[in-house]
Parts: C-alpha cells; sequence; structure tokens
C-alpha cells in the first residue's frame, strides 16, 4: 500500500425528510447569505425547491437563487452566479440537485473569489486557494459530488469538459435523502449507476500490490451496485434500494476506496470527450467506453481482471486459463449494463467512428493517459474504435 493523507470533511446528513435541516446546517456552518443554485426543475416540480427556501427562511438565512444548470454543466450560467455572488454579497452556495447543480455551484464557489476568469482553474492555469463553503442537497446518486473534491464544467467556447479539483471545494455538508431519488427516470437511474461503478473501477483497476482493504471495499460498493440497481429500477419507490445506492454513490468517490492506490482515470477523460461532443449522459458514455477499455487493457494483469470477475461477477475461477476467467468478467460487466438499459455501443449515444480523429485530437494529450496502462493518442484511437 502507497502512502497516503485522506481528508473528508463532509458532514453527511442521511435520510428521510433532513432537507428541512437546512437551514439550521447552513447556520451551523456559517452561512448568512446563501445562493441556492439548481437546475432545470425537477427541484421545483417535486416542491423540493420550496421546502428549502422555508427552511432557510425559518432560520432566518437570506438567500438569493439561480435556476437552469443543465447537465453537462455550462461556463455561461458559471459566470451569471459569480456575477450574481459577488453583487448580492453571497457568502454560502447551497447546491440542490444531481452533479450538475452541484459542480456548476463549485465552480460559482472558486470565481466569487477570484478576479480574473474561473476557467483559469479549469485550463490548469492557477490552482484554487480559495473558495466559498458550499453545500449540496442531492437528488440523484451518481457523480458523488456530494463528497468529492471535483467539479466538471463545459465551456461553451469549444465544447470543452474540463475538471478541476481541491479539498476547499469538498462540500461543508450533504443532505442525502433517499426519498428524494425516487423520482428519477429508469434512464437516469441506471446511468447513475454506471457513473457510480466507474468510479470505484478507475481505482479498482490498478498497478499497487497489497491493497486488500481497498480492493474489498470497492468490491463490496460494486457488488452493492450490481444487486441494488435492479431493484431500484423495478420499483423506483423502494426507498432501501434507493437508500443503498445513494450511499454506494458517495463510497464510490470520496476516495475511501481509493486511496493507497494508484488511481488510473483514463475511462473517464475519454468519457468527458464524448460529452463535450454529443451531450450525452456520463454515465450513459462510461457504459460505452469502459467494456472497451477493459479489452483493450486486460492482458495487462490478468488475474487482476479475473479477480473482478469472481468476487463481483461470481464468475467461476479457470485456474487452467486465467484469461478465460477475466474476459468473462468484461462480459458479465457488459452484460449488466445493457440490462440495465444502458448503451454499450457508439451508434447508442449517437457517436460516430468518424469523429474518432477529432475527439482524440480535443482530448490533447501532452503525454499520455491513465496508469493502469499508459495510454498514448493512438492507445486512445484504438479504445475509441473498440467502442464503435
Ligand atoms: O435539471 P433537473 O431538472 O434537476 O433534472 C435533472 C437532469 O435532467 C434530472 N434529475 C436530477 N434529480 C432528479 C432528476 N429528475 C427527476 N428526479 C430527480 N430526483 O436528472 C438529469 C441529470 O442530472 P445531472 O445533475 O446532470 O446528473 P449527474 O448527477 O449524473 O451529474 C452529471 C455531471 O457530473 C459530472 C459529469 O461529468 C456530469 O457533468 N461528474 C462530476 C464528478 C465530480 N464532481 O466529482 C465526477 C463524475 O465522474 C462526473 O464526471
Ligand atoms: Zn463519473
Amino acid at each position: 500500500m502507497n502512502n497516503f493523507s485522506f481528508y473528508s470533511p463532509t458532514y453527511f446528513v442521511f435520510g428521510k425528510e433532513r432537507e428541512n435541516e437546512a437551514g439550521a446546517l447552513v447556520k451551523r456552518f456559517g452561512g448568512k447569505r446563501v445562493l441556492i443554485h439548481y437546475g432545470g426543475g425537477s427541484v421545483v416540480k417535486s416542491g423540493l425547491l420550496e421546502r428549502v427556501k422555508n427552511s432557510l427562511s425559518n432560520a432566518d438565512i437570506s438567500f438569493v437563487e439561480l435556476g437552469g444548470v443543465v447537465p453537462n454543466p455550462r461556463s455561461g450560467l458559471v459566470y451569471k452566479g459569480i456575477e450574481l455572488c459577488k453583487k448580492e454579497n453571497v457568502d454560502f452556495i447551497l447546491a440542490v440537485g444531481g452533479g450538475s447543480a452541484i459542480d456548476s455551484a463549485k465552480a460559482i464557489a472558486i470565481g466569487a473569489l477570484y478576479d480574473g476568469d474561473f476557467w483559469d482553474f479549469f485550463s490548469g492555469k492557477k490552482k484554487i486557494d480559495k473558495a466559498l463553503p458550499v453545500a449540496t442537497i442531492l437528488t440523484l446518486t451518481a457523480a458523488g459530488s456530494e463528497g468529492s473534491n471535483g467539479t466538471v464544467i463545459t465551456h461553451e467556447d469549444g465544447m470543452l469538459k474540463r475538471s478541476a479539483g481541491s479539498n476547499l471545494i469538498r462540500p461543508v455538508f450533504s443532505i442525502l435523502n433517499p426519498e428524494l431519488t425516487c423520482t428519477l427516470p429508469p434512464y437516469q437511474t441506471a446511468a447513475g449507476a454506471a457513473d457510480m461503478m466507474a468510479h470505484v473501477m478507475e481505482r479498482y483497476f490498478t498497478n499497487t500490490k497489497d491493497v486488500e482493504i481497498t480492493d474489498r471495499l470497492c468490491e463490496a460498493i460494486m457488488l452493492t451496485i450490481k444487486n441494488e440497481t435492479p431493484k431500484a429500477l423495478k420499483n423506483p419507490y423502494d426507498y432501501e434500494a434507493r437508500a443503498n445506492l445513494m450511499w454506494a454513490g458517495t463510497l464510490a468517490h470520496n476516495d475511501i476506496c481509493g486511496v493507497g492506490r494508484e488511481q488510473d482515470w483514463s475511462s473517464h477523460q475519454i468519457e468527458h470527450e464524448l460529452s463535450g461532443l454529443y451531450d450525452v449522459t456520463h454515465g450513459a458514455g462510461l457504459a460505452v467506453i469502459f467494456p472497451a477499455w477493459m479489452k483493450y487493457v486486460v492482458k495487462h494483469d490478468v488475474l487482476r481482471f479475473a479477480q473482478f470477475a469472481v468476487r463481483v461477477w461470481g464468475c467461476e475461477m479457470d485456474f487452467q486459463n486465467p484469461e478465460a476467467t477475466a474476459y468473462q468478467g468484461i462480459e458479465c460487466f457488459e452484460q449488466f449494463m445493457k440490462s440495465i438499459g444502458m448503451p454499450v455501443r457508439f451508434a447508442e449515444i449517437g457517436a460516430k467512428a468518424e469523429d474518432i480523429p477529432l475527439l482524440v485530437e480535443k482530448l490533447a494529450l501532452k503525454s499520455t493517459l491513465g496508469n493502469f496502462v499508459k495510454l498514448t493518442p493512438e492507445d486512445v484511437r484504438k479504445i475509441y474504435e473498440l467502442a464503435v
């Protein structure tokens, strides 16, 4: 196991009706003037926004609001949010929604305390050194942004999807009420499962040896996603399935299962180009890219893939031919994605083989990508081709 430092300061508030504690929590974490930030209207329709506003008012917290975050959140609204925060002296940002609303809130939190262009933090020009506190009320189990140190924004100029990260933008608190996820359509539920699974796999496929504890944590989370997602799809109001998935989504990405081991993250970056170019749902893009990546790198460590097959998918180990077991695990993963209604090939998400050179070019690789196998632009091209 490698040396590590782990700092995950988010205060999680989990369970039924806990969103009604938003006002008291904002107060506890020092917020006096809040920006409530949300998406395209699901939180208005469900009545959640109204309940949150009441909770803030009851705690004598003043607020302004900004809705309209779209999936694969855009820079335009971030600029607008930054301006609003500066004009209204906002000192605390409360995101209500999924990963997109949360990521947009995090970007606003960075930009609100910076005089230059917030994109500097996403283009790698500047390191995040301060940010307004961000808190979340999560309505979608997927991105893990409610506990993560990252934010992903798409700049409208060139549709570049880029990320920025710092412990300074880990939410100070996150309210997780599984009931709020019961209104999710099947496609979003499944795409969320694909994203959570991917967050674990980016960490699971590692070259670091002797990481039994984090291997087992990863496997527990993957097994939970595998077992609970079909239940939530069958009965969207299955509270226990939603609850298990919700906590799995947070644990998949707050890095508790990634510490002490080298992580990969190439599939995510390869996917971000698909989201950027075609505006595809992030989880759906991952369901297409991950099987292709696995097939491309499996020979690098057949035994790790065989372990994945046996421990997560229940395959029987073929000791004479571990490679066969390894491939069986990949097949099981792909079949699982199909069974929950996820796409697994380019055409199913409207991606085109002729765009592959453009996708590789937009990735703008300066050296190599990922760690499990260090991928050159030529490798990335081949992975996109395997996904066609
Ligand atoms: O906008 P509204 O009207 O709220 O509708 C949303 C949106 O259309 C809807 N939705 C959310 N909660 C709902 C609901 N519909 C009904 N009932 C509910 N309870 O679902 C749609 C998708 O929402 P979005 O927030 O875009 O989804 P998700 O949480 O999957 O976030 C995706 C974004 O997160 C980024 C992705 O790249 C993508 O841009 N990621 C962020 C990460 C991070 N910050 O750590 C890591 C991830 O790897 C990921 O890259
Ligand atoms: Zn993801």
